[in-house]
């Protein structure tokens, strides 16, 4: 391709990428434009390049095609999932050979991407939906993840493991934000806890913010784990709520800056934050 038509055919390129790395159904890829293209152009340079376009490391998820079934909204990837998951890849040292706990971790996309890329000693799946748990674990061995059956079994591991053992511990755990104890929580002995999309009405705030007021009481060498929670601001009502809720808490936080690296198909209709909380 003449370079004036490589720079056209770049966001051609980057859409496909973009749709592919997000996993969009086939229909939605810009196959009009890109039979234009192919018209006016001499050579297959473009196919090529779209076909090596997509690189590094793939998640591959089993999902539900609804966004609510089984009564849950966990079969499904959310927006902020995509978010949270790019955030981790351009900042892989913030989670390199700690313990991540992620909270209501649905089809599991957030963790599966930092497990892959950003090389965690261990991470902590969890839901409190049977459904889902079942459909996460299945998630983790569809990418060549081995489970272990339980947390102690996590940590048993860990302090035989080097700092750079190939492959994170991970395992799922059943945690219901409403009914788990500080004890059962500080098991994990988390250094990062993360969540996705779990702010969508006012019980669940509520209910997050009391499991993020359990974590602050798990002291791991002498300090609480930060929390990350990333979310799409559909109800602004619903976000003040959750800011209101950790003040009355206690709980500091602060929005963390949005992150350059756009990987998903998603910005045109959403707007998104992430909060860092010092628990
Ligand atoms: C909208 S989905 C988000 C799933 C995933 N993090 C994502 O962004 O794709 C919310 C998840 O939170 C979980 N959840 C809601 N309330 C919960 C609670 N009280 N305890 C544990 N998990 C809960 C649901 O089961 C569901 O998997």
């Amino acid at each position: 391709m003449a370079p004036e038509e490589s720079a056209e055919a770049a966001p051609l390129l980057r859409s496909f990428e973009r749709r592919f790395l997000a996993a969009r159904a086939l229909s939605s890829f810009p196959w009009q434009s890109l039979e234009e293209k192919l018209r006016d152009s001499s050579g297959s340079e473009l196919l090529l390049d779209i076909l090596q376009k997509p690189s590094g490391d793939s998640v591959t998820l089993s999902e539900s095609t609804a966004i609510i079934s089984h009564g849950t909204t966990g079969l499904v990837t959310w927006n902020a999932a995509l978010y949270l998951a790019e955030w981790a890849m351009e900042n892989p040292a913030g989670f390199a050979h700690r313990t991540v706990l992620e909270l209501g971790s649905g089809a599991g996309l957030t963790g599966l991407a930092i497990c892959k890329m950003c090389r965690p000693r261990a991470y902590v799946f969890s839901d409190c939906h049977s459904h889902v748990l079942e459909q996460l674990q299945g998630n983790i061995l569809l990418n060549g993840l081995s489970l272990e059956p339980n947390v102690a079994a996590v940590a048993q591991h860990l302090g035989h493991d080097t700092a750079d053992a190939e492959s994170p511990r991970v395992t799922v755990a059943r945690v219901d934000w409403d009914v788990v104890t500080v004890p059962q929580l500080a098991a994990f002995q988390p250094d990062i806890v993360i969540a996705a999309d779990v702010l969508y009405c006012p019980e669940t705030v509520l209910s997050l913010v009391g499991v993020l007021q359990k974590l602050s009481a798990c002291q791991k060498d002498q300090r609480a784990p930060d929390a990350y929670i990333a979310f799409t601001i559909r109800n602004p009502e619903t976000c003040q709520l959750f800011t209101t809720e950790l003040g009355r808490a206690g709980i500091p936080w602060e929005e963390v800056p949005s992150h350059d690296q756009k990987l998903f198909p998603y910005e045109e209709h959403s707007e998104m934050a992430i909060l860092k909380l010092m628990l």
